[in-house]
């Protein structure tokens, strides 16, 4: 058993909430939601998506958070001392691992996206004043095709990254969401504020929850999961980590509550706000990866104030990036530390430079690798599949199974503190509900269910 009494703890229930809404409010919410809500057909990406995060996020929010508090130590600690605690197999480790690799590959091209934002940031500041659509179409292809420059600022993300893990538990990830978790929130309502009176708020509105349940096919619903575990960083041990450092006074499902209703919350609002810019301005839902950087800053070239606007979002996005950048290499910093007695310096600054070279060869994948394929996607596309479609929904769907079929009933119901009907019902979902959700989707997508 790990250093159990000296572990570091958040120094309040409040740092807790901060923090886990900084890990998952990130890309996911305003770069990834709006770009698969728009290639997915809208309505019935946002219906599935809102439906996968009740019945399959929240309550793995609460398992996830549930064994890290219960286990106090990293993923794989936890996975074991809890393995051990239920007189069940230590193969269950698995779940951390299978976290640790997950969050180094996602990591790989999260920082190469948060470069582009990087870049734009700059560009925002010079101002996209005189800009047309093909000459921001072609300002993102240029981008793409320039190794130098994306390996530049996937660079700098890393070192803003891992200088922060460098501080500790308090010191470092605790200070860093304090500061930027308020700021985005603030930035966000400026931009959703000026969205409603400036651009096209309803046909966005329109555009999102037009109820459309016959556009729903096997693909959108995959999508859908996955991006579900994406944004509230479920499966990859980053909860689980997160709740290692959480103090027993804490209410498991009330802070998880919050924590999904804050994150569901700004993907919505940020999906209103950049769709209402896309109709206002004609352009393309569907997009792609591009859509936030070549849409919006039309929309921010043609509008008065536009060059404040601008900025003042490109710098939400590198917060939201930054705190979620975090919560990617804490997981298996702190396995290194617990497991190997590295130190935290050498932990963090092996782990950077592992995703560091990773994202290297990831940026290529836009350029100079451009013809290299592993199952017919590029590496870029392929670490995005492999995590949120297939390595986050497995690690889910385990870390059901033991929480509500290997685990303790009382263990379980002692640490999530729920009693009566709240806890059965809760226990219900994890043990039945959410497991064959993700086995249903799974073999549907395998083509062996119709
Ligand atoms: N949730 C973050 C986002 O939406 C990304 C993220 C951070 C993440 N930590 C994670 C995703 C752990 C999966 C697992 O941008």
């Amino acid at each position: 058993m790990e250093q159990t009494s000296v572990r570091t703890h958040w120094s309040s229930r409040w740092a807790f909430m901060l923090v886990t809404i900084g890990s998952a409010v990130g890309l996911g919410n305003i770069w990834k939601f709006p770009f698969m809500t728009g290639t997915n057909g809208g309505s019935a990406f946002v219906l599935v998506y809102l439906a996968c995060i009740a019945a399959i996020g929240v309550p793995l929010l609460m398992a996830e958070s549930m064994l890290g508090r219960r286990g106090q130590s990293n993923p794989v600690g936890t996975m074991r001392s809890l393995a051990d605690e239920a007189g069940a197999s230590r193969a269950w480790q698995v779940i951390g691992l299978i976290g640790i690799l997950g969050s180094v590959l996602i990591l790989s091209f999260y920082s190469v996206v948060a470069g582009w934002v990087l870049d734009y940031t700059l560009r925002a500041v010079e101002g996209f004043q005189g800009m047309d659509k093909a000459a921001l179409g072609a300002a993102f292809g240029d981008l793409l095709a320039s190794p130098g420059r994306l390996i530049l600022w996937h660079s700098l993300f890393m070192v803003l990254s891992a200088g922060v893990v460098l501080g500790g538990v308090t010191g470092g990830i605790e200070r860093a969401n304090k500061i930027m978790m308020p700021a985005l929130f603030a930035i966000l309502l400026v931009l959703l504020g000026y969205g409603a009176v400036a651009a096209d708020l309803s046909a966005a509105f329109r555009f999102l929850f037009h109820f459309e349940p016959q556009a729903i096919s096997g693909k959108v619903v995959l999508a859908a999961m996955g991006h579900a575990f994406f944004t509230l960083s479920l499966g990859m041990g980053a909860i689980i980590t997160y709740g290692s450092y959480l103090g027993r006074e804490v209410s498991i499902p009330r802070t998880s509550l919050v924590i999904a209703g804050a994150d569901t919350l700004v993907a919505l609002l940020a999906g209103l706000s950049i769709f209402s810019f896309v109709f206002a301005q004609g352009l393309e839902p569907a997009a792609g990866p591009g859509l936030i950087l070549q849409t919006l800053p039309l929309a921010f070239a043609g509008m008065p104030g536009g060059h404040v606007i601008g900025v003042l979002f490109f710098v939400l996005v590198v917060f939201a990036a930054w705190t979620s950048a975090i919560s990617l290499i804490e997981p298996a910093t702190s396995w290194l530390v617990e497991h190997l007695g590295w130190s935290r310096r050498a932990a963090v600054l092996s782990l950077a430079g592992l995703i560091w070279l990773l994202g290297i060869a990831v940026a290529l994948s836009f350029n100079a690798w451009e013809g290299f394929k592993i199952f017919g996607l590029g590496l870029f596309d392929l670490f995005d599949a492999l995590t949120s479609k297939f390595l986050m929904p497995v690690a889910g769907l385990l870390i059901a199974v033991f929480t509500a079929w290997v685990m303790k009933r009382e263990h379980v119901r002692e640490e999530i503190g729920l009693s009566g009907g709240a806890f059965a019902l809760w226990f219900t979902v994890v043990r039945y509900v959410s497991p064959v959700a993700i086995l249903l989707i799974f073999l549907h997508v395998i083509g062996l269910l119709g």
